[in-house]
């Protein structure tokens, strides 16, 4: 277990590396003048709204997330490019129609606003009636911690740990018993088609078999919402179908609520529908 808890302190290590460079980076907090402080919410605006970590919304609704009004801009060289202009873009709960858009037209920008993986100058992204541009930085990594999922490009698999290990870190770090991660690691590797390759390393998988190890540890603790930016972008495209082929079916039979985003036009075929972004604007 030494490797995994070494694991685990470089995983907290890296989130809080990533909030540091956060807060570096924001130009956004510029504006919240009033507090001192970029990354400190204003919660006056909204009285009473409280944080839901790890909690399904009980009130309302079936919009599961929702942006508003956000714009992220970056500076290159001496100029402020504007890569995302969103005034609304909603999914409700069992939504998995992925959003389109070629190179460079900001799809990461927006799944990353969308994620709390990265904070927009301006607008907001309530997930689950839950008003994250409220929320402290440490508040945003046990919220993404709790309740999202995320599969990226890359994999980004943890070279040293098994299949399983790689799957339930997350849980472990919930603070879940050893049974429960174990248990849950094995169900949703075996949901996923590695029933059989629980202690093998990454290093000995393909890369589609390193991809549904990463799609079982984003759903490993029962995300609201997974993210997936372009997760088909390294495999072939027998490997990409399976891979579809997984999501359509944890969104379509499971209810997953699931926002990709991808430059295939191809990957339409598996959706009644598609979201479409040219130059950090959604089309209608
Ligand atoms: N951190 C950043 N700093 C400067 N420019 C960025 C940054 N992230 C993205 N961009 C720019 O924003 C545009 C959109 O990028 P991105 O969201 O990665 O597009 P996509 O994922 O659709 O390929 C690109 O022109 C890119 O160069
Ligand atoms: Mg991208």
């Amino acid at each position: 277990m030494d490797k995994i808890e070494r694991e685990i302190e470089r995983e907290i290590e890296r989130e809080i590396e990533r909030e540091m460079e956060t807060e570096m980076e924001n130009e956004p907090g510029k504006e919240n003048i009033e507090t001192g402080n970029e990354n400190m919410p204003d919660r006056k605006k909204e009285a009473g709204t409280e944080i839901a970590v790890n909690t399904l919304n009980e009130k309302n609704v079936d919009i599961i997330i929702e942006g508003i009004d956000i714009v992220r801009t970056f500076l290159m060289g001496e100029v402020e490019v504007r890569v995302l202009l969103l005034s609304a873009l909603i999914f409700r709960m069992g939504d998995g129609e992925p959003i389109m858009g070629p190179s460079g037209s900001g799809k990461t920008t927006l799944l990353n606003q969308l994620g709390l993986l990265d904070t927009p100058n301006s607008g907001k992204v309530i997930i689950n009636g839950a008003d994250t541009s409220l929320m402290f930085d440490r508040e945003k990594g046990r919220f993404r911690l709790h309740n999202l999922g995320y599969v990226f490009q890359d994999y980004a698999l943890l070279p040293e740990l098994t299949a399983s290990e790689n799957v339930f870190i997350s849980l472990m770090m919930q603070g879940k018993s050893k049974a429960e991660y174990e248990s849950a690691a094995a169900k949703i590797l075996e949901a996923v088609g590695l029933g059989d390759r629980l202690s093998q390393l990454p290093s000995k998988m393909s890369g589609g078999q390193q991809q549904r190890v990463s799609i079982a540890r984003a759903l490993a603790h029962n995300p609201i919402i997974l993210f997936a930016d372009e997760p088909c972008a390294n495999l072939d495209s027998q490997n990409s179908k399976e891979v579809l082929d997984l999501f359509k079916k944890f969104n379509k039979e499971l209810g997953q609520t699931i926002v990709m985003v991808t430059h295939e036009d191809w990957h339409a075929e598996y959706t009644d529908r598609v979201i479409r972004l040219k130059d950090g604007v959604l089309e209608q």
